[in-house]
């Protein structure tokens, strides 16, 4: 299948490791030009290393309007101009929604949600400048069903998702797509954290709590990160054209609700 990702330019949030740098590596093999971003710059440099080819690759830190409006001007004076958007952060810190303050939360707000306003509204006149795009938000599964522990992820990424379906309406008629990607349980730094966490709530080793989150998962292990890339590069990619406010789960059928 022709994916029709060359040429284009994609800018990737939070892609020195874990899910952004898997869907910056699935857009570089098929030969789209690659803006990554996290806030670690030797991590960044790194990781566009790994990916190899035409990569740029910035440190910023997407809680911060500024950095995001200065990656989006770097992109296009590099490439011309911006095609496609992944949106994604790093997660806030797992507890129970009432264990929260108001500055936890507004951290938060600004980490998922403001994060992901800001990434949006820089990119989306370059695309329409160039006639269209695409833009992927990457959520978690905890918008179909809250996850225990995990209340600020939980109410802050709902808002994510309501932003990604209020775009794609808005957007239709610019040719710009909007749609959402929800990672079940992907093997990565975070989730190794969030075991870690688990365990020592609960008083036993990472070892079984992963095994009990797995034991959740009826493909009977968590996903690889390039699992979940190569289809947040096929959301991007032509291949989807008519899909927009769709939100494709990638989680070994970790959701057990029906739709
Ligand atoms: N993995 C899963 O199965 C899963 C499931 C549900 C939800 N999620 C969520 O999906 C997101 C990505 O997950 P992951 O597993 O890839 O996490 P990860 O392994 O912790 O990687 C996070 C990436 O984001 C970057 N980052 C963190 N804070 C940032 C900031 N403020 N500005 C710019 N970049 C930032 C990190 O690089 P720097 O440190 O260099 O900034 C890193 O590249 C997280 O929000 C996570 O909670 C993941």
């Amino acid at each position: 299948m022709e994916l029709g990702l060359t040429g284009k330019v994609a800018m990737v949030a939070g892609a020195s490791r874990g899910l952004g740098f898997a869907v910056a590596q699935a857009l570089a093999q098929e030969g789209a030009r690659v803006s990554i971003a996290s806030r670690d710059a030797q991590a960044i440099d790194s990781a566009a290393g790994r990916i190899g080819g035409d990569v740029l690759a910035l440190p910023v830190d997407v809680r911060s309007a500024a950095d995001i409006t200065r990656w989006a001007g770097e992109t296009t004076k590099r490439f011309g101009g911006v095609d496609l958007l992944f949106t994604n952060s790093g997660g806030p810190p797992a507890g129970a929604a009432v264990s929260f303050d108001d500055e936890a939360w507004q951290d938060a707000a600004n980490l998922l949600l403001f994060s992901a306003l800001r990434m949006v509204r820089a990119a989306v006149p370059l695309m329409q400048a160039r006639g269209g795009g695409a833009i992927l938000m990457s959520t978690s599964a905890s918008v179909k069903e809250p996850i225990p522990n995990l209340g600020l992820s939980t109410v802050l990424r709902a808002s994510v998702s309501a932003l990604a379906k209020t775009l794609a309406i808005e957007l239709a008629p610019s040719g710009i797509r909007v749609n959402q990607i929800i990672p079940g349980r992907i093997d990565t730094d975070r989730v190794r954290h969030l075991d870690e966490v688990n365990a020592g709530k609960q008083g036993i080793s990472v070892e079984e709590a992963k095994g009990r989150a797995i034991a959740a998962i009826p493909a009977g292990r968590y996903g690889e990160a390039e699992e979940y890339g190569r289809v947040g590069a096929f959301l991007l990619s032509d291949a989807a054209r008519y899909m927009t406010g769709a939100t494709v789960q990638v989680d070994g059928g970790l959701i057990k609700s029906v739709l």
